[in-house]
């Protein structure tokens, strides 16, 4: 079955174009122009214009909505309705000529999230979910996984960033939480894939701390129509203001919980 309605259609064809760019880009990659845009946070020609494509295309089809773009950011519009871009996630896969990284796409509308889209050009996996309407990767059903004990688990998770202020408590956690759980604990460095991964029930879970609301924007949707959780640490719905995220199928929420305290 297939995921198809005006918003979503938008978001692939845009999506699709920019990935053009970014393959061409990726296979060049010594080639390319980057500067330093912060410690461990790089930006290069390839964002600038895989952003640049996937905003004409968008404005395009859609002129009266709001953008917050990671590049650029926001360009204010209708309030209602705004996309929410990330135009690499996983920039520093990519640079280092890694093929793990993606194009995420999030539609809010009154402060919801009712779309997202989730690209890995490489692989070329797509991941996109509507509000009511299911998460699909290729055309196909998702669900999360259904494991319910943590020692059959894969974890994701990622972090700290050099400059962040709470990199001594991010690590405190990793430490505590895999010597406590000894499961495999993964860093793929694309918070994007990793959310889209836990819905496609790959993974069983991910937590993060300090992450902007592109990379999980359009992550968010996908988990919750797989039919997963999306809390803070604390079990609760403030994961976007507190900027910390934890993912989850829907069995092992509450013992992560705990794990993370
Ligand atoms: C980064 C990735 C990474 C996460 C970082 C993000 P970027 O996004 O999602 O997995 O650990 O916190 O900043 O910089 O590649 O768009
Ligand atoms: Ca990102
Ligand atoms: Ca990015």
């Amino acid at each position: 079955m297939k995921l198809s309605s005006a918003n979503i259609n938008v978001m692939v064809k845009a999506c699709r174009k920019a990935a053009k760019v970014l393959i061409r880009d990726f296979g060049e990659i010594e080639n390319l122009q980057v500067s330093l845009k912060g410690p461990g946070d790089f930006v290069t020609a390839s964002d600038k214009k895989v952003e640049k494509i996937l905003i004409e295309e968008l404005q395009k089809a859609r002129p009266k909505f709001s953008i917050l773009s990671e590049e650029i950011g926001e360009i204010k519009n209708d309030e209602e309705f705004k996309w929410i871009i990330d135009p690499i996630d996983g920039t520093a896969n990519f640079l280092h000529g890694i093929p793990h990284f993606a194009i995420s796409i999030g539609l809010e509308h009154k402060g919801e999230i009712i779309c997202g889209i989730i690209y890995d050009p490489i692989k070329d996996e797509m991941f996109v979910a509507e509000k009511g309407n299911g998460s699909y990767l290729n055309n196909q059903r998702m669900r999360v996984s259904g494991r319910s004990k943590l020692k059959d688990c894969i974890i994701f998770t990622g972090g700290p960033k050099r400059d962040s202020k709470d990199k001594d408590i991010v690590l405190k956690e990793y430490n505590n939480f895999s010597s406590e759980v000894l499961i495999p604990i993964r860093k793929l460095g694309s918070a994007s894939l990793d959310m889209a991964y836990v819905a496609a029930g790959r993974c069983d879970g991910f937590w993060q701390r300090n992450l902007s609301y592109w990379d999980i924007a359009a992550g968010i949707i996908l988990v919750k129509e797989a039919g997963g959780f999306i809390t803070d640490f604390k079990g609760n719905n403030e994961y976007i203001e507190n900027k910390t995220i934890l993912v989850t199928n829907s069995r092992i929420n509450k013992e992560m919980i705990e794990l993370l305290k």
